[in-house]
């Protein structure tokens, strides 16, 4: 190996053992779809700054995510609002002592700008790099908004690209107790508001719909939902969606959007609601927690807390800036993982499907 490469790890080595006795300063890296992120924390849950730029004005017109044009975006805008996270912080490159990155599960190129960006600074500046774990972040932006929370606990992690009810055995340590078979939560928000002509990112929009109608007026089934496993369902639901507004199309008879908006979400909500508490009560555990973009949802919030006392368990939700997309909470997992003793090669890659440990 060449001799430079021999030193330079030889100095990382030591930064990471005195990272691990003393703390320092993490910067954190998010870029797995549309939002680019960056933050700067002293500590797992000590964050001194933080900058995200959305790209849901670029995307909108599209109606989703457009792969090429989300990378592009991250190119352009990952050192402005790294730059911002930093002085935000008040804090120099040069006082950096560790970097964390998202490499997975996302968008391949969109990861990959985010990867090759943390990997020239760790190179440039000699610190130790960690790779993190998307859905883990989202585990972790519970901790921010909580100082007391500490495994173990149950989490429902309700995403564009996930709905999971974990067991957190430990920071970094999770068995999967159910997941989706089909479309994930948000991915399902998002293609029943656009049936609905809503525009895109869905989510939120059928949210301020739903508040005008009635969420009892249809009862949109799934019998795996009501079924015993924990697993979910949520393209049946969708489907049911979109087959009421055909045959309502076809005969011309007009419809209530907002009825439908507020009917769906209640079935969406309730499955989630109800199975995350009957998880938790499964494997003995008194605490739940939300997390993933859906856990901006007023109504999954409120319903699953209420749901979760009704049986004695604390619910754990985090603040809505650390709902959706953001860099503080990869620097929170990101910070454990290093206290931990893990760190990443420069050899790191994106890991578009990468599961949770
Ligand atoms: O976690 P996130 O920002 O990105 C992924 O990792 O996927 O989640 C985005 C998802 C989108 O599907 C969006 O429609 C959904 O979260 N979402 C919502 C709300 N806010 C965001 N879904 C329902 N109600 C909301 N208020
Ligand atoms: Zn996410």
């Amino acid at each position: 190996m060449d001799i430079d490469l021999v030193n330079r790890q030889e100095a990382v080595s030591e930064k990471l053992q005195k990272f691990r006795r003393e703390g320092g300063i993490l910067l954190a890296i998010e870029t797995s779809c549309d939002e680019t992120a960056a933050a700067v924390l002293n500590a797992p849950r000590g964050l001194l700054g933080a900058s995200v730029h959305t790209q849901i004005p670029l995307h909108r017109q599209f109606g989703g995510v457009v792969p090429e044009l989300a990378s592009r975006s991250h190119v352009e805008r990952l050192g402005p609002v790294v730059r911002d996270a930093l002085l935000k912080a008040g804090v120099t490159f040069d006082e950096l002592d560790a970097v964390a990155v998202t490499y997975g599960p996302g968008l391949v190129g969109a990861l990959l700008t985010g990867v090759s960006y943390a990997k020239g600074i760790a190179l440039s500046k000699g610190l130790p790099l960690i790779g993190v774990n998307h859905i883990e972040g989202h585990i972790a932006a519970n901790y921010l908004s909580y100082s007391e929370l500490e495994p173990p606990f149950v989490c429902l992690i309700a995403s564009g690209g996930h709905s999971h009810i974990v067991l957190v055995e430990d920071y970094g340590c999770f068995s999967l107790m159910g997941k989706t078979r089909d479309d994930a939560a948000g991915e399902a928000f998002d293609k029943v508001a656009r049936a609905l002509g809503l525009s895109y990112p869905g989510g939120p929009a059928l949210e301020k719909l739903a508040l005008e109608g009635n969420p009892n007026a249809y009862a949109f089934h799934s019998s795996l939902n009501e079924g015993e496993g924990f697993d979910f369902s949520f393209s049946g639901i969708k489907t049911a969606v979109v087959n009421l507004l055909h045959n309502a199309q076809q005969k011309g008879e007009p419809l209530l959007f907002a009825d439908i908006a507020a009917s769906f979400q209640r079935a969406v909500v309730n499955a989630l609601a109800e199975k995350s508490v009957r998880a938790a009560l499964a494997c003995g555990q008194k605490k739940l927690a939300l997390a993933g973009g859906v856990s901006a949802n007023r109504a999954l919030r409120d319903t699953m807390a209420a749901r979760a006392s009704k049986d004695g368990i604390s619910f754990y939700c985090p603040e809505f800036r650390f709902c959706t997309d953001n860099a503080a909470m990869i620097g929170c997992a990101g910070y454990y993982a290093l206290l931990r003793g893990e760190t990443s090669p420069l050899s790191l890659n994106a890991v578009p499907a990468l599961a949770l440990k």
